[in-house]
This record gives C-alpha cells, structure tokens and sequence, in this order.
C-alpha cells in the first residue's frame, strides 16, 4: 500500500522562533517513525527574516510554498531591529497577510491546566483544577483588517467590521468543537455599545437554532476578562472576535503557568496554520532557556486538525503531559530549585517518548527524564 506523503511548510521567523521551531521537527521526526508516516518539512523565511532574505516580511516564495503545502507550521515573528520599519516592512505585517492569504478565519487557542502545575499561576490553585477551555478567535477580520485606516497628522483611523457571513463561519466552528467537548459555547461581545457586536450577538443566536445540543451563553468582554480568571472552570468553547480574542488568549494564559505553553490552529478551507501563542521573545534567543513545548503542542494540533491524525496528536500531547508530570521543566516553568531543562533537551525528551512510548502502555518515564529532574 502507498504510504500517504505530507508536505509540511515550516516558517521559523525569529527571535526564539528558529529553536522552538527546530524541537518540533524532532517531535515531527519521532512522530513520523513510529507512525510511519512520510513528512516533507520545507523551510522558509517569515517575518523578519524574510524581511532580511528578500526584503519582504512575507516573502513570493514563502506564499507559493504555504500555498502548496499541506500545512503550515510556524515558530514567531517580530524584530525590535525594524520597530521604526515602515508598515509594510514589519514582521506583524507579514504575518496578518499570510492569515488573510490562507484565509483562516478560525483560530483555535487551547487552555488547559496541567496538574502539575497548578502552583505556577499567580491564581489560586483551587479555581485552576479541572480547567480546560478552548478560545476560539475570528483571526481574519475585525479591527486588524477594517478599511479605512491610516494616520493624518494628529488623528488615526482604524474600522471595525464584520459581516453576518463571517460571523456564522467561524460561529460554527465553535458550536461543532463544544459539541465534541462539554457543549458549551460562550459568546464574548460588546452588545450593549457597538453595532458590530449587536450583528455579533444576533447572528450567533441565531446560528445556535442549529446547535440544540449546545448551551449558548453571551457575557460582554470586560465581564468575559474577569469571569476568565475569578472561575475559568465556568468556560467549555469561547467564541470572540479577533481584538477580544487577543486580549483574552493572553489573559488565558495566565491560568497555565506559563504563555510558553499554549498552542494554536488557525483553520480555514486550504491549508492550516500552526503556531504557538508566544511571541519572538529576542531577549530570549540564541540561549537555549525558550520552552519548545508551545511549538511541540502546536505540531499535535497539526497533526489533528492538518494532516486529519488523531493518534498521532495523542501520542505527542500524551508525551508532553508525561514530561511534565515527571517534573521536567524549562525555565519559565521552574519553581525555585528544580531542575531546568534547555529547549534542545526539553525536545529532545519529548521526541523520545513519542518514538518509545508503547501505545496503551505507558513507558516507565524515569529512563527518559534527565538525572537530577524526575
Ligand atoms: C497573536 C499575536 C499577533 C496578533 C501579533 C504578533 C500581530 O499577538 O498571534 O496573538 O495580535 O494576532
Ligand atoms: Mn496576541
């Protein structure tokens, strides 16, 4: 039988990009020989580094090979060398034209606190059990792409706009994931000012007529941000507009211990976009201390949601979780006097379990966790 072959894009950018972004092509690897799977992983500029390749945030190159692949994995973008860059030159700029290029409107941001580590988030440990919520972000329209905008001496315009068809769209995203979860949807808006969230709030409604089976609820934003940290448990699928999902994935964050966790997936009808939710971190680069697990997690929902393989991102999120109940941390996630992991070593365990994990029976983990950590 022919082995099925994937072409995966793989956008380093910069910053702690290139390492995080190396780890999950060892996880890929892993991931690849045990399931055998057959993986092209191509190589591109993003950001800037595409900016200094080919003067271009976004580079031609780049778009044909995104364009073509089956799925798009991402480390980060952005450069403090080019904060003073004209618009089209910086790296945020490349990177909202490659989301509108694949046009994927549904951004899917997982939040789950693991056991572990708990005591890591400035919260209180008791309203973090259990919490497993999923945010899912209009990522194509909104005030990030509304026109007009621009600059004229001492006033500056941005539009915020959204059309019924691109809110149903990403509506049933949300309403199809919470009915594989807890068939919960929490809509987030700003009906009680803006127009936007009224079309927000009706169109939402009524989609949810097809959804019987799905509770649907809607809070404003500001009560949304508060609600997200006095009990996040209250949150199945959380269904925003982009600004609002921004600011609230970060706030998320918070409940895992460390934003250097987080995976995301932006889908659309082409080829899917993943990338951890942390950003560049320059202060961060060439030393090996970034944690490589956002990226890692990033690489199960490719597998998921890209490439359609369940077992394989079981495999990678099942290692991950054995990792980090087995003590092994990077150093945003030490606690005084633990042991600290590299991002090469942290991976490096990672892709190990993958490759040696038997499924059904879990590996006795101590042989995988360096000495002095387990
Ligand atoms: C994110 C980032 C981006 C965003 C920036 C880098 C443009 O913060 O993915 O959350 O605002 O969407
Ligand atoms: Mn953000």
């Amino acid at each position: 039988m022919a082995v099925k072959a994937y072409t995966i894009a793989v956008l380093p950018g910069d910053g702690i990009g290139p390492e995080v972004i190396a780890q999950a092509e060892h996880v890929l690897r892993a991931v690849a020989e045990r399931f055998e799977i057959r993986l092209g992983l191509e190589q591109h500029p993003m950001g800037g580094a595409g900016v200094r390749a080919s003067g271009d945030p976004f580079p031609a190159a780049t778009r044909d090979a995104v364009t073509r692949a089956d799925a798009v994995l991402l480390g980060a973008v952005g450069d403090p060398s080019l904060d003073a860059a004209p618009r089209r030159l910086k790296p945020e700029t490349g990177l909202l034209a490659l989301r509108a290029h694949l046009a994927v409107y549904a951004n899917l941001r997982p939040v789950a606190v693991h056991p572990a580590l708990a005591h890591r988030s400035p919260l209180k440990p008791d309203r973090l059990t259990a919490v497993d919520l999923m945010i899912v972000r209009e990522l194509t329209g909104g005030l990030y792409y509304g026109e007009p905008r621009g600059r004229d001496g001492t006033r500056a315009v941005n539009t915020l706009t959204y059309s019924e068809a691109e809110i149903v769209r990403v509506a049933r995203v949300a309403f199809e994931l919470a009915r594989q979860r807890r068939g919960h949807v929490t809509s987030v808006d700003k009906a009680n000012v803006l127009e936007v969230s009224q079309l927000w709030r009706e169109t939402v409604t009524r989609l949810s007529a097809e959804y019987p089976d799905v509770q649907l609820e809607h809070l404003y934003v500001d009560t949304a941000a508060m609600r997200l940290v006095a009990e996040p448990r209250a949150f199945d699928v959380l269904l925003t507009e982009n600004l609002f999902g921004d600011i609230l994935s970060d706030e998320a964050a918070v409940l895992a211990g460390s934003l250097g966790l987080l995976p995301s997936a932006s889908l659309g009808a082409g080829p899917g976009l993943f990338e951890p939710v942390h950003g560049s971190a320059p202060t961060l680069a060439g030393r090996d201390v970034a944690n490589p697990l956002g990226a890692i997690a990033s690489v199960a929902l490719l597998l998921r949601h890209g490439l359609g393989l369940p077992a394989a991102a079981d495999a990678v999120d099942d290692a991950i979780a054995t990792a980090l109940s087995a003590g092994a941390r990077t150093e945003d996630l030490a606690g005084p006097g633990e042991a600290v992991l590299g991002t090469r070593e942290m991976g490096a365990l990672i892709a190990d379990l993958v490759e040696n994990a038997e499924s059904g029976a879990p590996r006795e983990v101590a042989r995988a966790v360096p000495k002095g950590v387990a």
